[in-house]
This record gives structure tokens, C-alpha cells and sequence, in this order.
């Protein structure tokens, strides 16, 4: 068993490993109370909370930071722009973020999609009569990673980052970016290994972070993860996450549960042989952001998402 490792992010900045997924729940109750289980999680260790506008669980985690008394120079705060908040967005709804985290400054800033979705005032999802979220089909990430740039130019937001983003998108932000982003967080699990993309964010000195990074009962109940969970003598979700750690890569894992919690920052050193047993288990499958029956995710296909 290990404490959590950092990863050396291109900034210099060292980021944990593992930290907790601020995603709260549907319901505002379940939002509003999101900072009981982020203050479980700081008494128990965690150093780092992946929060988004989209989540609505922001305030939720100042909440549980200043509760935690904590110092804040000690803990490491992630949040996400809006699909809806691209381009002439980003600057107003960044600073919407840190009101509601009651901070003056994120450790990293994502751009959370590489597609612009249709803007209401609440956030709420526009969609089309097929149920769609409507989206544009030209992209501005270049628009809007050049907002991120003067963010971070401006100290509010230490590192930069996108998430969701492909070979193929990652390369047209280079066509324009000044800063090279410090973080790709996608969704990534022993079925979805994306070991193209772990191969180029390598190269480019970009760190991954893995959501939904247990891959649900799906991937921890999976039995070649249940027989090595026997092995090491832990679940079956922390044999996928010490398998990210392995590889390189950051994890997100939320949990509300003290146990899991715990678990989920007590991750057993696997023997490389293992690491190569659980990659094999890749099938190019998505649990979390799959496409619909119209072929779309968040209102693009695959092609536009690069997938
Ligand atoms: N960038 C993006 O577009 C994006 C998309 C999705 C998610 N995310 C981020 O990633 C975070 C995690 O994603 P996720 O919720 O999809 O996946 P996840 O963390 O892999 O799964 C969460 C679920 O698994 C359970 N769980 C957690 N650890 C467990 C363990 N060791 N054993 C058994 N069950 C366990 C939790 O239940 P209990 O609470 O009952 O333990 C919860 O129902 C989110 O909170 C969010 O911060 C980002």
C-alpha cells in the first residue's frame, strides 16, 4: 500500500494522483449537500477535488474546504468551463466560478468539451426535438483555450487544461495555442485504454486523468480485476485505479462512501505483469459518455469528437 503519489504536471506543479470526482448528483438537495461528502474526503486524506460549473457543486466544494480548515495552499482545486461558456463566455463564467468556490484562484482550469453547446442563462441543456443538445458544428476551442491563456497569464488559474479532447482536436488547438495544455482529463478504464492517445499526450508532456476511472461494477466485477483483487487483497476498484497510477495517469474516483473513500487513496503497488493484464482487458468501449441512438455524444458524433 502507498500514500497518493503527484504527478509533475508541464507547469512544474505537482498534482496528486488521485483525488476525489465533485460530480453531485441530478438534484439540487444533492448538490447542495455534495460538501458533506468533499469534507469525508479532505478528513481522510484527499488533497484534490474535480469539480465543474456543470456539476453545480462548486459552492459545494468551498464549503468543504473551508470547513475542513484545511489550508488552501494545500489543497489542489479543479474545475471545468462550461460547453455552453466557449468563446466571449469564458472570462465571465470563470469568474462566476471562483464566487461560487469562494476562491481567488483553481490549481487547474479545464475546457471541459471541445464542442460549444447552445447558451441559456441557468446552464440548463437546450436541445433539439430529437432530444439533442444542440450544439454548433464549427468548433472555437481555439477561441476559447486563448481566454484560458490570458486566465492563467493572469494567476487565477495556476495550470490549464482541456478534457474530452482527441488526437485530432488536440492538434487543431496547436495550430493557435501559446501554452501547451497541462492536463487532458477523459474518460479512461481498463476497457477504454487509449494507448494512442496515452502515447501522444506523453510525447507532448501532457498528464491524463482518468474519469469514471473504476468503470463502475462493469470493469471492477470484470474476473480477471476480481482475481487480482484476491491476489493483492483489495476490491476490485482499487485494482483498476492502482492500474492508472501504474500507467502514468491521474484519477478522479468519487465516492460518498467513507470505506471507498478510504480504499480509493489506498492503492496496492501492482506487479508490471498485472498492469499488462488488466491493459489487455481493452475493448474500445465507452460506460460513461457513449454514443446515443443518433450516433451523438453531448450533441456530436464521433467523427467531430474525434473518437
Ligand atoms: N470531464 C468529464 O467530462 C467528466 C465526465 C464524467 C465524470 N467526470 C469526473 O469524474 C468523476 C468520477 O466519475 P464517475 O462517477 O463517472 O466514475 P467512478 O468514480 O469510477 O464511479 C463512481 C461510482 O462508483 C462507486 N465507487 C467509487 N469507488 C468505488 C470502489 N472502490 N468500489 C466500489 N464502488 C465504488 C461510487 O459509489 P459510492 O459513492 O456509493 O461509493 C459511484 O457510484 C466525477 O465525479 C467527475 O468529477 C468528468
Amino acid at each position: 500500500m502507498s500514500s497518493v503519489p503527484l504527478f509533475k504536471l508541464n507547469t512544474g506543479a505537482m498534482m496528486p494522483a488521485v483525488g476525489l470526482g465533485g460530480w453531485g448528483g441530478h438534484t439540487t438537495e444533492e448538490r447542495e449537500n455534495a460538501w458533506t461528502f468533499m469534507l469525508m474526503a479532505l478528513q481522510s486524506g484527499y488533497r484534490l477535488i474535480d469539480t465543474a460549473w456543470a456539476y453545480h457543486t462548486e459552492k459545494a466544494t468551498g464549503e468543504a474546504i473551508r470547513k475542513s480548515g484545511i489550508p488552501r495552499d494545500q489543497i489542489w482545486v479543479t474545475t471545468k468551463l462550461h460547453n455552453q461558456h466557449q468563446g466571449v463566455f469564458v472570462e465571465e463564467y470563470f469568474e462566476d466560478s471562483l464566487k461560487k468556490l469562494g476562491l481567488d484562484y483553481v490549481d487547474l482550469l479545464l475546457l471541459h468539451w471541445p464542442q460549444t453547446a447552445k447558451y441559456t442563462p441557468d446552464g440548463s441543456d437546450a436541445l433539439d426535438a430529437t432530444g439533442n443538445l444542440i450544439c454548433y458544428d464549427t468548433p472555437i476551442f481555439n477561441e476559447s483555450w486563448a481566454h484560458i491563456e490570458k486566465i492563467h497569464a493572469s494567476g487565477r488559474a495556476k495550470a490549464i487544461g482541456v478534457s474530452n479532447f482527441s488526437i485530432k482536436n488536440l492538434e487543431k488547438v496547436f495550430e493557435t495555442a501559446q501554452i501547451v495544455p497541462a492536463v487532458n482529463q477523459v474518460e479512461m478504464h481498463p476497457y477504454l485504454i487509449q494507448q494512442d492517445l496515452k502515447d501522444y499526450c506523453d510525447a507532448k508532456g501532457i498528464v491524463l486523468t482518468a474519469y469514471t476511472p473504476t468503470g463502475y461494477d462493469t470493469v471492477r466485477k470484470d474476473p480477471t480485476i476480481l482475481e487480482l483483487a484476491a491476489k493483492y487483497g483489495v476490491s476490485g476498484g482499487q485494482i483498476v485505479l492502482a492500474w492508472h497510477v501504474a500507467r502514468g495517469v491521474a484519477v478522479v474516483p468519487k465516492s460518498a462512501n467513507e470505506q471507498r473513500q478510504k480504499d480509493n487513496i489506498n492503492l496496492p503497488k501492482l506487479d508490471a505483469e498485472d498492469v499488462k493484464r488488466v491493459s489487455a482487458l481493452d475493448q474500445g468501449r465507452r460506460l460513461c459518455n457513449a454514443a446515443n441512438k443518433e450516433g451523438k455524444v453531448w450533441g456530436w458524433t464521433y467523427e467531430q469528437l474525434g473518437w
